[in-house]
């Protein structure tokens, strides 16, 4: 297994991963975040936006990494899209999450207001689905709704996408569409 998993934040990228790496024997998992704070490729800490992170010198030590590395592993982050190569990986899981499970997600989280939008808006968007297939292309990417479904479930459809090969499964959401429907559009885009 080399997988990716990525999405935007809140979505369940490392809940669902927990689950996928239980149920796969002696596999690993790399958490995107973790790994760049832990090799210290950080340009500056943000206090609004979290870490900015060295995306070049991370590539790299990433890519040094999956080198050394002959386990089933999990890579996991929205940075994804950005620090890995397309030859790193072999499957590509971009999940996503309805805007109205988000927001509450990123809400608990205590977000601000603002982060909150930004986070919301580029997942009604779609730019985590979007960021991965310029990188990855869309045979490599399965794309899956989390919307109300259990981690454990989410991760049994994972491992069947790669055991079934499944390749190239996307535009399986419209938050645009669902949010416009319900009213909800300048809730979301608008300031
Ligand atoms: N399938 C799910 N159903 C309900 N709640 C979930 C689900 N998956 C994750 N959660 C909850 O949503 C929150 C965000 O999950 P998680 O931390 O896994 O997201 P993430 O995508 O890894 O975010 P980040 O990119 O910020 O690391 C957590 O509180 C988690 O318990
Ligand atoms: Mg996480």
């Amino acid at each position: 297994m080399r997988l990716a998993i990525t999405g935007n934040p809140g979505v369940g990228k490392h809940t669902t991963a927990k689950f996928v790496a239980k149920k796969i024997q002696g596999s690993r998992i790399i958490d995107i975040n973790k790994f760049a704070i832990d090799k210290n490729a950080i340009l500056r800490k943000d206090t609004k936006y979290g870490i900015d992170v060295d995306v070049k010198r991370l590539r790299k030590m990433i890519n040094d990494e999956l080198r050394t590395i002959t386990s089933d592993i999990a890579i996991i982050g929205h940075l994804a899209p950005y620090v890995l190569r397309p030859s790193d990986v072999r499957h590509v899981i971009v999940l996503r999450r309805s805007p109205y499970e988000l927001v509450k997600t990123l809400e608990q989280r205590k977000y601000s207001l603002e982060k909150i939008r930004e986070n919301v808006a580029s997942e009604i968007l779609g730019v985590s689905l979007y960021d991965a297939l310029k990188t990855f292309g869309k045979n490599k990417i399965v794309e899956l709704d989390t919307t109300g479904k259990r981690p454990n479930y989410i991760a049994d459809e994972i491992i069947l996408s790669m055991q079934k090969e499944i390749v190239s499964q996307i535009g399986i959401v419209d938050w645009l569409s669902l949010v416009y429907t319900k009213g909800d559009l300048h809730n979301f885009l608008e300031y």
